[in-house]
């Protein structure tokens, strides 16, 4: 009998981008120099998954708690997502990338809103790799969303509460119909979740790595992937259960 590891690549990965500021305080510049930099990093990433034959790759660009952060780097993020968008959403469409948002897009300026909107309007018929850049996301926020989603169908007579089920609740999550991430990674050395996908990670493989994101190259990234395929999913069974036998 032989352990069962991951014989594919992840079919979903999402990414906790962080350490841009540490980046930059180590170098004696400006957060924003991290933050620039990162787009570099986050562009490589892209391309590396993409390559490997991942089908979905979900980013944690700024999260529903960074507003928090002060006004100067708040207003910095957001030039600079917007600037990112403009330079880089005519080569992601011309390698057939899909790229979708998830998070409220209510507090953004309208600049940046009509930006995602053409960013997505124009890539929503590609097949290749389906990017999902979650700006202002928040997990509690989404789930909100989605008890406020089921409540209003039980109102309007579509479902009763007895047919509310995991599945019901998660058609109404900001991923939807997208499968669960097999594998979540967080650069900058933290480790914790920082209200990402809440509900989504219930049985993602999660792999912590002190690089900064900046310095996430094709080795960190080929080195999560192998770390990845020595994980044994079991998803509640014994290890005996989901070992296969030799030759399988
Ligand atoms: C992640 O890097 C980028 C965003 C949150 C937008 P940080 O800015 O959190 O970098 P550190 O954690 O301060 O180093
Ligand atoms: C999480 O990073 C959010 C993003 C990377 C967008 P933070 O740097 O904001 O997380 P905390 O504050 O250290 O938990
Ligand atoms: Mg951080």
């Amino acid at each position: 009998m032989t352990v069962q590891s991951q014989a594919s690549n992840p079919g979903h990965i999402c990414i906790i981008m962080d350490g841009n500021g540490r980046w930059a305080r180590q170098r004696l510049m400006p957060r924003s120099f991290g933050h620039r930099q990162g787009v570099d990093a986050t562009r490589r990433c892209v391309e590396f998954f993409a390559g490997a034959g991942v089908d979905y790759l979900t980013l944690f660009a700024f999260s529903s708690e960074n507003w928090k952060r002060p006004e100067e780097e708040v207003s910095n993020l957001m030039e600079l997502f917007i600037r990112s968008l403009q330079r880089y959403t005519d080569e992601l469409h011309e390698k057939g990338l899909r790229i979708r948002f998830i998070g409220n897009r209510d507090r953004f300026a309208d600049k940046l809103r009509q930006q995602i909107e053409q960013t997505e309007l124009k890539t929503v018929d590609n097949r290749g790799m389906t990017l999902i850049i979650a700006a202002n996301y928040g997990g509690h926020w989404d789930i909100v969303n989605a008890a406020r989603e089921l409540a209003t169908r039980v109102q309007d007579g579509e479902i009763s509460i007895a047919q509310i089920d995991d599945r019901q609740f998660a058609s109404g999550l900001a991923l939807g119909e997208v499968p669960s991430p097999d594998l979540f990674i967080r650069t900058g050395g933290e480790q914790r979740i920082s209200n990402f996908l809440l509900w989504q990670l219930a049985y993602t493989e999660f792999y912590f790595c002190d690089c900064l994101w900046p310095d996430f190259d094709d080795r960190e990234m080929q080195l999560a992937l192998d770390e990845y395929h020595r994980r044994q999913r079991r998803y509640g069974k014994t290890g005996d259960q989901v070992e296969v036998p030799p030759g399988c």
